[in-house]
């Protein structure tokens, strides 16, 4: 430690002390400039905790009672997903290429994880919730969505798939 009233000078701290807050500041700034790019320019989003559901009955109230997938037009769609132990319903989504889709989800027991391989969604699923996040399917191809929180037993067999058709199309 060097305590001389020269090392005190500037901020009136010790050289170890300033040179802690240097770091300290240049880390907030490079967390506030990656988190910026992240979200302005690489389209992360952070999962809405878009409305509040009853988890013992949101399976037989709409849209959860019909889930599934909703043309919007113009390439926009809905897709309303039930995760419950051991399955998604819908376990298959079919859409055409360049299809922008809001996914909603929620569960109807307990924790779940919804993460789409290939794009940036990856949500937790909590009863009681509705997670939701918007994804642009460019490249035609299948894409798995998997429970990545664990469940229990069957957690590892829980996926589904958006199935994302060359051709105009889909249903
Ligand atoms: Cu559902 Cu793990």
């Amino acid at each position: 430690m060097n305590d001389s009233p020269a090392a005190r000078k500037g901020l009136g701290a010790d050289p170890y002390e300033r040179r802690w807050m240097i770091v300290s500041l240049v880390l907030l700034i490079a967390f506030m400039v990656t988190v910026t790019i992240a979200g302005f320019a690489l389209g992360f989003q952070v999962p809405g905790d878009e409305s509040r559901v009853d988890p013992r009955t949101v399976a037989d109230s709409p849209p959860w009672s019909e889930p599934g997938l909703r043309d919007l037009g113009n390439g926009e769609y809905v897709a309303y997903v039930l995760s419950r132990q051991y399955l998604y319903d819908p376990n298959t989504i079919t859409v055409p290429v360049g299809a922008t889709v809001t996914f909603y989800v929620t569960s109807t027991d307990v924790q779940h994880g919804f993460k789409l391989q290939d794009t940036n969604v990856n949500m937790q699923v909590v009863p009681g919730e509705v997670s939701k996040l918007t994804v642009e399917f460019d490249e035609p191809g299948e894409y798995k969505y998997i429970c990545n929180e664990f469940c229990g037993i069957g957690h590892a067999a829980m996926f589904g798939r958006v199935i994302v058709e060359a051709e105009a199309g889909g249903s």
